[in-house]
């Protein structure tokens, strides 16, 4: 495959998690914290920074634009089975997302302050592993080793160009 398609498939593919993820930003505004400020060992479970709104809004969001894209050209199969992959990549977007803030949480880090790595990486990797585990059939015959590897590149730098646009835009207050 060349390179740049791999890239644009690449990208095309994670939309749906993508969406999710900057989405959440917006939905989750506000709303109230999924750990209720409880605390575990001494430390809030995953922090003001997770609530029900941004995962219930933002997993819609990443599956609509999913469905937008199975109308248009679908990589997720054919209709009812392409509705699946789209919200399983969105959810559990979210899912590893919250995984990463409950781990920054146990090693001492504070919500909203920078984990590198993690940061950049918990939402693919709960996007990815969560697709796999419910649509296992779709998941290895799409999603080959080379579009994993691009990918994995991939997203820590468009993470970094979203959120530092973000913050140029005032939409957030610092720019990871
Ligand atoms: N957000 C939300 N609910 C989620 C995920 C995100 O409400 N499930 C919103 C919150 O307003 C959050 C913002 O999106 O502050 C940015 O998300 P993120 O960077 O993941 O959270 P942080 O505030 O940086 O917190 P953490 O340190 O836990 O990552
Ligand atoms: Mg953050």
């Amino acid at each position: 495959m060349q390179t740049l398609e791999l890239i644009g498939r690449a990208i095309y593919l994670m939309l749906p998690a993508y969406m999710a993820n900057m989405s959440a930003v917006v939905t989750g505004k506000g709303g109230k914290p999924i750990d209720k400020g409880k605390e575990w060992r001494g430390k809030l479970i995953f922090g003001r920074g997770k609530t029900w709104r941004g995962l219930v809004g933002g997993s819609i969001a990443g599956w609509i634009v999913g469905i937008i894209m199975v109308a248009i050209h679908s990589p997720f199969g054919e209709l009812p089975q392409a509705l699946l992959p789209p919200f399983m990549l969105s959810f559990g977007a979210l899912l590893g997302d919250l995984g990463g803030s409950f781990i920054k949480r146990r090693i001492g880090i504070e919500r909203g302050k920078p984990a590198p790595i993690l940061d950049q990486l918990d939402f693919v990797a709960g996007s990815l592993v969560l697709t796999l585990l419910v649509c296992h059939d779709w998941f290895t015959e799409a999603v080959t080793v080379d579009l994993l590897a691009a990918i994995l590149i991939l997203t820590p730098i468009l993470h970094f160009l979203a959120n530092y646009s973000a913050y140029k835009l005032k939409l957030k207050d610092v720019p990871w």
